[in-house]
């Protein structure tokens, strides 16, 4: 049987977020038996994602929403029909202050009929030292749930 695929797909212009995916990346690896692939927004190949057991899916908050590649990945998902309804998702991001970016990553991704696993985690920049660990098991929950 194939290894389920976690997709941990992101936009980052500075790095906070890019930050953010790679520990949520280093989580999903610490479940055994999960493939885990990072893709940069834009990137995400529909037919890939298609491929994909669970996403976990962040963004930089930009005008108090989710920037713009993250926003055109949903919009093409919805409008190409990407088949991933269902699937099991987390949400994370960065903000400068705001806090309002999970609120858009998890509308556009309940829009898509995905599955929230456990809510979201938010940073204000990159992740600090404490909060680390916390990032980690959000990638950690995602993976433990494509092996239940
Ligand atoms: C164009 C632009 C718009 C932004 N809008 C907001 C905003 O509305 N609210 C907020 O809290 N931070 C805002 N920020 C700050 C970024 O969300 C924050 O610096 C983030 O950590 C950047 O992530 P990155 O390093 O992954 O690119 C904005 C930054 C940019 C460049």
């Amino acid at each position: 049987m194939a290894m389920p695929k976690v997709a941990v797909i992101y936009y980052s212009k500075t790095g906070n977020t890019r930050r953010m995916a790679e520990l949520v990346a280093e989580g999903c690896g610490q479940v055994a038996g999960v493939e885990v692939a990072m893709v940069e927004l834009p990137g995400m190949d529909l037919g890939e994602a298609a491929q994909v057991d669970g996403f976990a899916i962040g963004s930089p908050e930009y005008f108090s929403y989710a920037a713009g590649h993250v926003k055109t990945f949903f919009d093409e998902a919805l409008a190409y029909k990407a088949n991933i309804s269902g699937k099991p998702y987390v949400a994370f991001g960065t903000h400068g202050g705001g806090a309002r970016v999970l609120e858009s990553l998890e509308r556009l991704s309940q829009a898509l009929g995905l599955k929230q696993v456990r809510p979201g985690m938010m940073c204000l920049g990159a992740p600090g030292p404490s909060e680390e660990d916390d990032v980690r098991s959000l990638g950690r929950a995602l993976a433990e749930a494509l092996c239940s």
